[in-house]
């Protein structure tokens, strides 16, 4: 249980791992020191580490796939561990899982296997490291053995039924267990005693004193417990050997009955049969099905094995394997459903809708996937559950982000302990019908392969119409018809999208709406369904356009609407609990009375204030989550005629921030011997088209030179070269939206972006002014205006 909370922390794997001097010797094992831990063979656990040596050897272990041997330390306080701070004898056992966790910890989940003793330490690793023996094991069933065996089983399924706590499968698979040594290890791994107590059990190699001394202990247990103190007490007396068999038998018997073992088994497989024979399967699977259940029938009640075996028939049982086809696709339906879920979109819409015509008339042609890119909360997910709607199909939801393991989307296999099919199959179950739409959110936060296979080529299969119509899932490993389903992906961004799944994808932007777009999504949609959220009626509220307006420009900044639907939630939550106290039976909300309710504002003058001293621009960046204004700020310390840069710079950046700054000392004739010159690019936005600020910098340097603010309501974005031609740039629409949205009324672009234009939504087109940039000459004439002179600046 453990493991899976690891799992889903998980982060990508460790960097490689540090590469060891010399090989190891053969019969030599990696060692990692335990301080609380005592592992036993045949167990399966969760181990962090965290000391230097202990993940050198936990990495070697995973690049060289070889076993580690995990030793008790004598003290658990001992850091630097030698060979007198240890236990000699230990298991070794296999690393299945590694994992880097958020916090830099590494989780190992590891499998005991075998006892070893240590023989000679080895210096000269990076870890503990040591030649050893390991401990045969001889499973010889005498029947002492088998006597003591039956006795501890008795013991244990009872101990774990008195246990508040202990999962009830415990039971199951304790009495599947067959090998003696493996239950004692087990129990001895369970037992709440003492990590001395458990070293000694691990350091009884005879499997009849170790059951002896496992029973001891478990019915100490039992016995304070206050159960059965009976059983308990047997096992210190001497007892005739079939007299003693013949008392387990009994209790065992008397156990299962309790347990309600027996009659229903057969019902409940009676029912699993009856699920698969109408589950509609194809042929080979149904055959498959029937032959698994068979073998599930021999294997009797109760056994580990056959528990697994049963969740993976109900698996195959509960898949909708007919295919419910959805009705033909009706065109002019879609339209009206589309227009009912969204304001505005008309091209997006219109893209949609050829899309689905395509579909329509060639439903067995190969269409490309569509994939919805934009910034958070313009819609992506909900065009998706609309396109669901439109066509009369379920809608289900995977996220990517975060996904770094191919096991997460095609399943673990059925040997794996803990299995379960990929999230694909698991989505497909939750629609129950084989013809839903898929959306694969955030294909550009998919993890990198690396460590347990790559997910993007999973997915690829996935999405694949060559290959998806027989994708095959580990844990199933039977084949699913995909082909049916229909795909959709989102994304913020386009560059991270690993290049074969873009290939596949049809790709639509979705770039972010404009104040009176938002205006119309809040009055058409937000404010009706945060007032059914807030249980109000429209007729207890007035809440004006004015109103809506003033959310949109003091308290949002962003390209989608989630915040302004979070923050008129804020609203009429206030409102709601002024009409439950009885205060009136209808309140309006005017622009005036947003300052009681959320604060003061938070976007309003923060331009005025950031740019009223020299050495501040307004810059324009295309970053993640749409557009953003961003503060280019430069000042000037005693120095040595150093560049200084700090904050969200890339290498790219900082070259053209060098160009910017020997550009901005020849117009400002100016040498800067003795002055060191500091650039600070705020934290927050990563731009992601590369070099763009080169003219920001540029007249955020000039400004600071010369003495002179930059006009706060104009904001820019360009490249420079060393000669002061302005460059052309990307992500106009974004940075002009974004640029909007911060009350800017001027925006700079290189002359080059001019075409670009088309692109921008009218209602920035109107609201703005653009000045087009060929040399930086233009960039000063707008912001800053007329320059002084050095002696002009003298005299100031
Ligand atoms: N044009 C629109 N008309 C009506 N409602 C809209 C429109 N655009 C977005 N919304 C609403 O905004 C909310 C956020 O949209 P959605 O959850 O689809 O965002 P998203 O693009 O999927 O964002 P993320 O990238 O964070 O997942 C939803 O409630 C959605 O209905
Ligand atoms: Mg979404």
């Amino acid at each position: 249980m453990n493991e899976k909370v690891y799992l889903e922390k998980a982060s990508a794997p460790a960097a490689p791992p540090a590469k060891t001097a010399k090989p190891l010797p053969d019969d030599a094992l990696i060692l990692i020191p335990m301080r609380n831990t005592v592992l036993f063979p045949g167990v399966i656990s969760p181990i962090t580490v965290g000391r230097v040596a202990s993940v050198a050897a936990a990495q070697e272990a995973v690049r060289s796939e070889k076993r580690v041997g995990f030793l008790l330390q004598r003290d658990p306080q001992t850091n630097d561990v030698k060979p007198e701070h240890l236990h000699w004898v230990g298991t070794a056992g296999q690393v299945v899982r590694y994992i880097t966790g958020a916090e830099g910890t590494h989780h190992l989940v590891v499998q005991g296997q075998s006892r070893f003793r240590v023989l000679e330490f080895l210096s000269g690793y990076p870890y503990l490291a040591a030649r050893v023996q390991f401990i045969e094991q001889k499973e010889e069933l005498t029947p002492e053995v088998e006597a003591r065996f039956l006795q501890l089983k008795a013991q244990a399924v009872e101990a774990i039924q008195l246990l508040p706590n202990a999962p009830e499968e415990l039971t199951v698979v304790v009495q599947g267990m067959t090998s003696p040594a493996l239950l004692a290890d087990m129990v001895a791994n369970l037992l709440d005693i003492k990590n001395e107590d458990k070293q000694d059990l691990l350091e009884t190699f005879d499997l009849k004193r170790r059951l002896d001394k496992v029973l001891e202990h478990l019915s100490e247990r039992v016995g304070v417990l206050r159960i059965s103190k009976e059983i308990g007490d047997k096992t210190k007396k001497e007892f005739d050997e079939r007299q003693r068999e013949h008392v387990l038998r009994e209790q065992m018997r008397q156990i299962q009955k309790e347990l309600g073992e027996g009659d229903d088994t057969a019902a409940e497989l009676e029912e699993l049969k009856k699920a698969i024979d109408e589950a509609g399967m194809p042929e080979d699977v149904l055959k498959h099905a029937v032959k698994e259940l068979k073998r599930l029938q021999r294997m009797g009640e109760g056994s580990a094995e056959g528990s697994m075996l049963r969740t993976y028939l109900e698996w195959l049982a509960e898949l909708p394997w007919r295919d419910s086809a959805p009705g033909e696709i009706d065109i002019a339906r879609a339209r009206k459903i589309l227009d009912e879920d969204h304001f505005g979109l008309d091209k997006i819409k219109r893209r949609i809708l050829e899309h689905l015509a395509v579909r329509k008339l060639n439903p067995e042609g190969k269409s490309p996937i569509l994939c919805f890119v934009g910034p958070p909360g313009v819609g992506k997910t909900s065009l998706g559950q609309s396109i669901a709607r439109a066509t009369g199909r379920k809608f289900q939801r995977i996220a990517l982000g975060g996904v770094h393991d191919e096991a997460e989307i095609r399943g673990h296999r059925r040997t794996y302990i803990g299995a379960l099919p990929g999230n694909v199959i698991q989505a497909i179950r939750r629609a129950e019908s084989r013809t839903c739409v898929l959306m694969f959110d955030e294909v550009d936060k998919l993890g990198q392969g690396g460590f347990h296979g790559d997910p993007s080529s999973a997915l690829l299969e996935v999405l694949d119409p060559e290959q998806n119509s027989h994708f095959r899932d580990n844990y199933l490993a039977i084949d699913f018809d995909l082909s049916k389903v229909m795909f959709i992906t989102t994304a913020n961004m386009l560059d991270t999208i690993p290049g074969p799944l873009r290939d596949r994808m049809e790709i639509i932007q979705l770039p972010g709406y404009t104040e009176e777009e938002k205006l119309e999504i809040a009055q058409r949609y937000l404010v009706k369904r945060q007032l059914e959220a807030n249980g109000l009626k429209a007729e207890q509220v007035a809440i004006s356009p004015e109103t809506i307006r003033a959310i949109i420009a003091e308290y949002t900044r962003e390209a989608g609407v989630r915040n302004l639907e979070r923050e008129i939630g804020a609203v009429l939550r206030n409102v709601a609990m002024r009409i439950a106290e009885g205060v009136s039976k209808k309140i309006e909300i005017k622009p005036g009375d947003l300052h009681a309710i959320l604060g003061a504002r938070r976007f309003e003058n923060e331009l005025a204030q950031r740019t009223s001293v020299p050495g501040v621009a307004t810059g324009l960046a295309w970053t993640s989550v749409g557009g953003d204004i961003l503060f280019i700020e430069a000042s000037r310390t005693p120095g040595t005629g150093k560049l200084i840069l700090t904050g969200q710079l890339g290498e790219v950046m900082k070259e053209s921030a060098q160009a910017a700054l020997t550009l901005a000392k020849s117009y400002v004739r100016e040498s800067l011997e003795k002055t060191d010159i500091h650039i600070h690019v705020p934290a927050g936005a990563t731009p992601k088209d590369g070099p763009s600020a080169g003219v920001a910098m540029f007249l955020a340097l000039v400004s600071l030179l010369a003495g002179k603010p930059v006009r706060s309501d104009v904001a820019m974005t360009g490249e420079i070269s060393l000669r002061g031609l302005v460059l052309p740039i990307g992500g106009v629409k974004e940075k002009t939206l974004a640029a909007l949205r911060a009350g800017i009324k001027t925006v700079m672009l290189p002359k080059r972006n001019e075409k670009d234009l088309e692109d921008v939504p009218p209602e920035a087109r109107q609201k703005l002014e653009f000045v087009f940039l060929e040399k930086v000459d233009d960039a000063i004439r707008t912001a800053i205006g007329e320059l002084p002179s050095p002696g002009e600046r003298k005299a100031a």
